[in-house]
C-alpha cells in the first residue's frame, strides 16, 4: 500500500525514545522526512544520527521542552527554517509522575497540565497555518489508554489525557473544512523505559519486587504481552498518511485489548 507520505515533513515531538522515536522511524521509512525533539541532546542526537542513517532522509533535531512555550515556537521556527512546511504534526511528551490525588500540589497540576495538555494546544497552534495553506494536514496526539480508563496511581496523567479527548473532538470539526486530520491514539502498556518507572513506582507502593509487578500489569492484557512501540507507530504513521483521509476526531487505543468498555 502506498501511503503517500514521501517526501512529507512530520514533526514529531518527543521522539529520542519509545514511541515517539518508533513513530519518527516508521514516518522516515516512509519516506516523510522528520523533524525530532526531546530535552537530552545526547540520545537525540544519536536517534536522529540512526533514523538519516537507516532511512536516508532528511532529519532536524531540535533540543526542546515541550512543556515550555517558547521551546515550541524555537522548534517550529526551526523546521519551517529547514523545511518551508510542516504537513504532520505527531505531538507526545513524556508523562507526569505517578501519584494520587492528595500527593499533589498547584505546582505539580501546573507541570502536569503544560507537558500534556498545553503542549498540545501550543504546538497545534504552531502548524495549523501552514497546514491552512497547503489545505492538507494531519494531527496525532499520543495519549494513552489512561484517557479512556484511568489507571489507580495515575492521576495527573489520567485527568491531562481526557482533557485532550475533548480538545481534538472541537479542532477536527473546526479544521475540517481546509482538510486538516485531528486524532488521538492511546497507547497500552508498551516496553518502553517510561514504562519501567511506572511498574518500579507501583512496585515500591505495594512493596512487591519489580518483576511481580510487571506480571500484574501483563495480566491485565488479554494478548498478555507488552507492545513493541513501533505497533503503536503502525497507527500513527496510517493516521497520518493520505489512506487516513476520512478518520478525524477518533481517538483510537493499541492496547491489546486492555481497555474493558466499548469505546
Ligand atoms: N510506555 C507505555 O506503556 C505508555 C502507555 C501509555 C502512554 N504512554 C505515554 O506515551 C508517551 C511516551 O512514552 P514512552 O513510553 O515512549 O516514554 P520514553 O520511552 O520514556 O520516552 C520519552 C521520550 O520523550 C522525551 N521527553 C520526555 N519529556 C519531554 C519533554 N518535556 N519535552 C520533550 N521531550 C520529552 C524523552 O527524551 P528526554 O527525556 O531527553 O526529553 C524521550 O525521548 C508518554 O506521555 C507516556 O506517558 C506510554
Amino acid at each position: 500500500m502506498d501511503l503517500g507520505l514521501k517526501g512529507k515533513v512530520a514533526v514529531v515531538t518527543a521522539s529520542s525514545k519509545g514511541i515517539g522515536k518508533a513513530a519518527a522511524f516508521s514516518l522516515a521509512q516512509e519516506g516523510a522526512n522528520v523533524v525530532l525533539c526531546a530535552r537530552g541532546k545526547k540520545t537525540l542526537e544519536a536517534a536522529a544520527e540512526e533514523i538519516r542513517e537507516k532511512t536516508g532522509v532528511k532529519v532536524l533535531a531540535v533540543q526542546a521542552d515541550v512543556s515550555k512555550p517558547m521551546d515550541i515556537k524555537n522548534l517550529v521556527n526551526q523546521a519551517i527554517k529547514e523545511f518551508e512546511t510542516i504537513d504532520i504534526l505527531v505531538s507526545n511528551a513524556g508523562g507526569p509522575p505517578p501519584g494520587e490525588f492528595m500527593d499533589f500540589t498547584d505546582e505539580d497540576w501546573n507541570y502536569a497540565l503544560n507537558l500534556n495538555f498545553l503542549s498540545v494546544i501550543r504546538l497545534i497552534r504552531e502548524v495549523i497555518p501552514y497546514m491552512k495553506e497547503k489545505r492538507w494536514g494531519r494531527i496525532i496526539n499520543i495519549l494513552s489508554v489512561a484517557a479512556k480508563q484511568p489507571f489507580d496511581n495515575l492521576v495527573l496523567s489520567n485527568a491531562a489525557r481526557a482533557g485532550v479527548i475533548g480538545l481534538t473532538k472541537t479542532l477536527s470539526k473546526e479544521f475540517a473544512k481546509f482538510n486538516i486530520l485531528i486524532n488521538n491514539v492511546c497507547p497500552g502498556l508498551t516496553a518502553t523505559d517510561r514504562l519501567k518507572e511506572v511498574i518500579k513506582a507501583k512496585a515500591d507502593k505495594d512493596g512487591v519486587s519489580y518483576e511481580e509487578e510487571e506480571k500484574k500489569f501483563v495480566a491485565d492484557v488479554p494478548l498478555k504481552r507488552l507492545a513493541k512501540p513501533e505497533e503503536i507507530a503502525n497507527l500513527i504513521v496510517f493516521l497520518a498518511s493520505e489512506k487516513a483521509s476520512f478518520i478525524t476526531g477518533a481517538t483510537i487505543q493499541v492496547d491489546g485489548g486492555f481497555i474493558k468498555g466499548n469505546y
